[in-house]
């Protein structure tokens, strides 16, 4: 049994104080369902979120990181950095990080194992477009992004790595994949998994992102190989996010 993660991805927004706003609401009315949850918040909040997340089940994670150690990359963040913060996570490859930041799955290729070797759990996110899903090229898409971004990650750490499927047509448009769709996806993925190792294949935790709201949640974790959620416009009211964490448990 693959324990399903719920990971709320703010990208830019929340303040300090809207953060432990949030975090007072989600530990109050969080469910001991079994699920792991997972916040994201911008750079600037996540030592307050650290802070209000302390002694709870719930863990942090940053949106990007630098897969270098240190050196001279002037307004990028470490591995160590995080850590050095109580991070436990990071979103690596969000669909906004490639289409707006230059992104590559080169680079991810550096960054999985980089997070890895510095004890941070990746959430690595892949999908395709609309045009790629019209073009029938939705399983090249992935399967190209999932053989890039996780080669250098060697088999026995696989299953620590977090896979968001997140198709961009879904993503903040309100239009979500029919759960047929995300269990395709999903399966698809694992599938490619298991071609490195069945094993690990079947504990790799992968996720559904992209327009998850309260009244779709349940439906789409319903799925076979769907283990949660990566959610954003929802994630950012904590009665919304309760209510998807609460459909993981049914
Ligand atoms: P959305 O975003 O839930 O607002 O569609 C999901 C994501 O970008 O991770």
């Amino acid at each position: 049994m693959r324990t399903p993660v719920l990971a709320a991805n703010w990208k830019m927004n929340k303040t300090r104080a809207e953060a432990r706003e949030f975090m007072v609401a989600l530990l109050e009315g969080l469910p001991d369902n079994g699920t792991e949850v997972v916040i994201c918040p911008p750079y600037t909040a996540l030592t307050a979120t650290v802070g209000a997340a302390e002694g709870s089940r719930v863990t942090v994670a940053a949106q990007n990181m630098h897969q270098a150690e240190s050196g001279a990359f002037t307004g990028e963040v470490s591995a160590q950095m995080l850590r050095d913060l109580g991070v436990r996570g990071v979103v690596l490859g969000h669909s906004e990080r490639r289409q707006h930041f230059g992104e590559t799955d080169e680079a991810l290729a550096e960054k999985v194992p980089a997070a890895l070797a510095a004890g941070l759990q990746p959430i690595l996110c892949v999908g395709e477009d609309e045009a790629q899903r019209d073009g029938d090229e939705t399983a090249d898409v992935l399967t190209q992004q999932i053989d890039t971004d996780l080669a250098s990650v060697p088999e026995d750490e696989l299953a620590k790595v977090v896979i968001a499927y997140e198709p961009i047509w879904a993503i903040g448009t309100g239009r979500t994949a029919t759960p047929e769709q995300a269990q395709e996806a999903v399966a698809l993925i694992r599938v490619r998994l298991s071609g490195r190792s069945t094993e690990m294949a079947e504990q790799v935790r992968i996720l559904y992102g992209g327009s998850v709201k309260p009244g779709n949640a349940a439906d789409l974790m319903a799925q076979p190989d769907v283990d949660g959620a990566l959610v954003g416009g929802a994630a950012l009211d904590p009665a919304d996010f309760l209510a998807i964490v609460g459909a993981a448990g049914q």
